[in-house]
């Protein structure tokens, strides 16, 4: 993949193979890396591999066979007792939400920030002017068992992001929302992406891939391919 001078490769997949136990590899040699400031689609059909990759990236899985390297490190050399420090530096949005079922709305947000140490009020404070911009600041004290599956989604997006995370991972991350909900989430996105996050999205939204300009990386039987926008701002 072509780089720009000042970016700084953040991910790299060397000769990486996975397979699950029970069947047929999911990945065959993948070869790729993502440069810093990136934006990235990852397209494929239901279980081509995109929520594997993601994981690969986070650490959830390591690689059968090659290298994984993120942020400059082997993910596979991560002791237990680094990988909170090493995911502190991502926004993941699963596919599934993962939202914790006995926090507010409010504080599933504000505890990303929690975490990297601000005080309560300050994060929560941050947490209600996002939510207000998703859609959600009627919701700020609603269980997320009480919420749809696409207000769930807007939640777990607002926690992702809130910390300006050098990298995102979207899993689905508008698989519940109308059009215009998805298109207003993917700003959010830009925005954060032109603040220097690296960002990568897997979608089955065939408009939102076709309506911003990033490139494509597809999966197809346990290969990528990548296909370039003509105008594509980052690659
Ligand atoms: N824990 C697991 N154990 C065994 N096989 C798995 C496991 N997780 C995923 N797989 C298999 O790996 C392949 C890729 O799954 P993955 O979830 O990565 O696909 P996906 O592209 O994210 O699909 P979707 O679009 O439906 O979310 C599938 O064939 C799936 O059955
Ligand atoms: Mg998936």
């Amino acid at each position: 993949m072509s780089q720009r001078r000042s970016q700084v490769e953040i991910i790299r997949f060397d000769h990486v193979s996975l397979y699950y136990p029970s069947g047929a590899p999911v990945f065959y040699n993948l070869n790729f890396s993502f440069y810093s400031s990136g934006f990235y689609f990852l397209t494929g059909a239901s279980g081509a591999g995109k929520t594997s990759m993601m994981k690969l990236i986070y650490r959830d899985l390591k690689p059968s066979e090659g290298l994984v390297t993120v942020f400059g490190r082997d993910v596979t050399s991560l002791g237990n007792a680094e990988l909170p420090l090493f995911r502190q530096k991502m926004g993941l949005v699963f596919q599934d939400c993962r939202l914790l079922p006995h926090l507010s709305v409010l504080d599933n947000v504000a505890l990303a920030l929690r975490i990297t140490g601000m005080d309560l009020k300050r994060a929560r404070n941050y947490g209600k002017e996002l939510l207000y911009w998703v859609g959600l600041g009627d919701h700020l004290n609603y269980l997320p068992n009480s919420l749809s599956d696409g207000q769930k989604q807007r939640v777990g997006i607002a926690r992702a992001v809130i910390t300006r995370p050098l990298l995102l991972l979207a899993d689905e991350p508008t698989g519940n929302v109308d059009d215009k909900a998805a298109f207003k989430l993917m700003q959010l996105f830009e925005e954060l992406n032109k603040i220097g996050t690296t960002i990568l999205v897997a979608t089955h939204n065939r408009s939102l891939v076709d309506s911003f300009s990033h490139p494509e990386l597809h999966l197809s039987q346990g290969q990528l391919s990548i296909n370039y926008p003509k105008n594509a701002r980052s690659a």
